[in-house]
């Protein structure tokens, strides 16, 4: 049981819906447009402002990057106009997950966000990471990032009452799962392959509707701490890994304070005590609807925002009409 943070006040749970909806809207102007850089510079620039408008001493936790690479909303930069007064928030930040699908109008580009009281989010850095995650209703430590695809898969397929071959994964379409693939199609699996937007493909396997049973390989080490964040809220189980292609990256994790360069996170070591998670589909995906300009000019989002104490999860549909 998840206690609730009194700084997370629960005012901030819709909050956290509107700088999701700025940003979405701001890229969403961008989608197909071939232009990944300026789709991400737009989110940035509205996310950030909402966020200024807020009442709160945020800090961002996970962001653009680091200070001397990114200009806007990168790691430790304050945001809120309550600093010194308002309450102490860290802040997970990603104001486009999917520049790229952005770019090509692809499935489930997202603005998104996680927040959790001061010291309540992992400062992971910008490496990969190992993902595996399953949906809830299933028994603590069933799969294992300490065990292969194969015996994962057929834990799972044992506790669900099926066969492996009726597993379907979710898994990033890259070189680097070449191995994982065949594996996992040597079994039989359905294999839901991603182009892009992990974050919304790990939140799948919380959602029967997707049919995916589990998430597989790895992606942004940011986006994992982000999509932990919702299964924080939602159940289910994730496990993330830190993965260093060269001394560089090590030494950047050293810097955030990761000392045990092998560890294994669970939901609890990436975001401790109560969190909020909220994000807008900038296109339609597994999710969320993306952003839609209506006749007239209106737009409309569909958004949801999650809290880990409460366990509750809205599903917030916006008309905006002024939103240019
Ligand atoms: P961006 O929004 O930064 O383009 O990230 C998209 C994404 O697909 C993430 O969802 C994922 O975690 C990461 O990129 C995977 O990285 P790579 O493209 O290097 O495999």
């Amino acid at each position: 049981m998840v206690k609730a943070s009194k700084a997370l006040d629960r005012v901030l749970v819709l909050e956290m819906v509107r700088v999701t909806e700025a940003a979405a809207i701001a890229a969403s102007k961008l989608v197909g447009r071939g232009d990944e850089k300026a789709a991400d510079h737009a989110a940035v620039e509205a996310m950030r402002a909402a966020f200024n408008e807020l009442e709160f001493d945020g800090t961002v936790v996970i962001g653009e990057g680091e200070r001397d690479e990114a200009p806007m909303l990168y790691i430790g930069e304050k945001v809120g106009c309550g600093q010194g007064t308002g309450p102490k928030i860290d802040i997970a930040l990603d104001p486009l997950e999917g520049t790229t699908i952005t770019a090509k109008a692809g499935p489930n580009a997202l603005a998104v966000l996680a927040i959790a009281e001061e010291g309540g989010l992992l400062n992971a850095p910008d490496v990969y990471m190992d993902k595996l995650a399953i949906g809830p209703g299933y028994e603590a430590g069933l799969v294992s990032l300490d065990r292969s695809p194969t015996e994962n898969v057929t834990a799972l397929a044992k506790a669900k009452g099926v066969k492996p071959n009726e597993i379907i994964a979710c898994v990033l379409d890259r070189p680097r799962h070449e191995k994982l693939i065949a594996e996992l199609r040597g079994l039989g699996c359905g294999i839901v392959l991603i182009p892009d937007g992990d974050v919304a493909g790990v939140i799948a396997v919380t959602n029967p509707d997707t049919t995916i049973d589990v998430y597989m390989g790895s992606g942004g080490a940011p986006e994992g701490v982000l999509a932990a964040a919702a299964l924080k809220c939602v159940g289910g189980q994730f496990q993330g890994r830190l993965l260093f292609r060269n001394d560089d990256e090590k030494a950047r994790a050293r810097k955030w304070g990761v000392t045990d360069l092998d560890r294994i996170y669970h939901l609890d070591d990436l975001v401790k005590g109560d969190a909020i998670f909220a994000a807008t589909g900038v296109t339609d995906g597994s999710l969320l609807e993306g952003v839609k300009r209506r006749k007239g000019g209106c737009m409309t989002t569909e958004s949801v925002v999650m809290r880990a104490s409460s366990g509750t999860v809205r599903w917030v549909k916006g008309e905006h009409h002024k939103a240019g």
